[in-house]
């Protein structure tokens, strides 16, 4: 059975707001990506937004009525300023303008939208993604706006560096749409790592035999990718470390990428002993032996059809040695069973010494976008139910978070 990604803005209900800026042309594909996701998008413009893309254009993207105007009598009682807000998850201004900004700061209400932010219930969240010029975002008028923005609890996403529409280079770019997205969904996930260093590794290792060739496995790195975004959502910094995949690194955190599982001890042991980490959870499929005699030349079909003579040795075990550690983070273990698992799972860590471990069935996960996996711990054990690998992530980030609390 194959379960469908989960729309991750299911029911939400998002004002989108739109104020002057050439990144208005990025609102038209983030308001296309939010609908996907789920949302139903109320979109409101500034007139200067209006000047860079047209309603017409957001109501087809959204599928709604776009409101400009503070007077408009499409709204019965003529009272846009609150009614537009009353019922939404959230208000996303992307772009915000400097001057925008600045009437946030202030609190100043010139048109509906500057208006509406202010009318806004306390408890409603309000993102901003700035859009400018390097110089306006550098002044010192922004930067003290932004703190205030800040103070007042409106969250700030970005801006980015980069080259800029008006021909100049430097921070003020507004993000991509993905990326504006991606803090969206995670500003609905509740903060149970907040501030919480997590260390993560993932994707398989790969153990050379000659310069051409190697030693890999399956693994595509999409669980443990699904796990680091999770932990980056729930507010932990996370550091990945990576074996050789496909995929982009998940945002916001920081991916270290390595090929063998040598280099992967190295890095997590190098990262663990440089800040203390609350939780390291090894998600890699990781190479038991190495080749022992890699060849420095590309090997060849000899004449004699000999076949080559390949040694091996043993890898170090990372998420052993981890656990070995005085005063070792709180470890999770993955295992990749054939058959089972019930019985291999539990055993397996007891033999690992690690307060968690996740198993699932390894030839039915790899390379696919859902699982199904099992928790074992000193209680015994919990199924999570086949889903795809992003909601079993947020699961088992909780699941962790749950019990590094009630361990203190
Ligand atoms: N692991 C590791 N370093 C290794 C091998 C495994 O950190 N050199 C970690 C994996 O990331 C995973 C767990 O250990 O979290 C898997 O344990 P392991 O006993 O190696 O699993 P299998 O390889 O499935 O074991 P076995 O071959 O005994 O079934």
């Amino acid at each position: 059975m194959n379960v469908k990604r989960a729309m991750r803005l299911n029911g939400k209900k998002i004002l989108l707001g739109l104020t002057g800026g050439i990144a208005c042309y990025k609102a038209a594909e983030l308001t296309r990506a939010l609908v996907k996701e789920g949302a139903s998008v109320q979109v409101v413009m500034t007139k200067a937004a209006t000047e860079f893309i047209t309603p017409m254009t957001m109501q087809a993207l959204s599928g709604r009525e776009v409101f400009v105007d503070q007077w408009d009598a499409r709204i019965a009682n003529h009272m846009p300023h609150i009614d537009l807000s009353r019922d939404v998850n959230a208000i996303l201004i992307a772009p915000c303008s400097t001057n925008f900004i600045a009437k946030l700061a202030q609190g100043i209400c010139d048109d509906l939208l500057s208006t509406l932010c202010i009318a806004r219930p306390t408890k409603l969240p309000l993102l901003i993604a700035p859009a400018m010029n390097v110089e306006m975002w550098q002044n010192a008028a922004t930067q003290r706006n932004v703190l205030q923005v800040i103070a007042d609890s409106i969250q700030i996403i970005g801006p980015g560096a980069g080259e800029q529409a008006c021909g100049e280079t430097g921070m003020g770019r507004m993000l991509e749409p993905t990326q504006i997205l991606t803090e969206l969904i995670a500003s609905f996930q509740a903060k149970t790592l907040l501030g919480k260093h997590v260390l993560i590794t993932a994707g398989p290792s790969f153990e050379p035999i000659d310069p051409v060739r190697g030693i890999t496995n399956l693994s595509s790195g999409k669980m443990g990718y699904a796990v680091a975004q999770a932990a980056w959502e729930a507010g932990a910094h996370v550091t990945l470390v990576s074996g050789p995949t496909g995929l982009e690194a998940p945002y916001g955190t920081h991916r270290i990428q390595v090929q063998t599982a040598q280099q992967m001890h190295d890095v997590v042991m190098a990262q663990v002993a440089h800040q203390k980490q609350a939780v390291f959870i090894a998600v890699a499929a990781v190479a038991d032996w190495r080749v022992s005699n890699v060849s420095e030349q590309k090997l060849k079909k000899s004449a004699e059809s000999r076949l080559p003579q390949l040694e091996f040795e043993e890898n170090p075990d990372i998420l052993a040695s981890v656990a070995a550690l005085e005063n070792a983070p709180y470890c999770v273990g993955f295992a990749a069973e054939s058959e089972r698992l019930l019985e291999h799972g539990a055993n397996k860590r007891i033999k690992k010494n690690i307060p968690l471990l996740v198993g699932n069935i390894g030839h039915q996960t790899f390379g696919q976008d859902d699982n199904e996996l099992v928790l074992f711990d000193e209680s015994g054990y919990k199924q999570l139910a086949r889903a795809d690998k992003s909601s079993l992530a947020r699961q088992l980030i909780s699941e962790i978070a749950q019990r590094l609390s009630s361990a203190k």
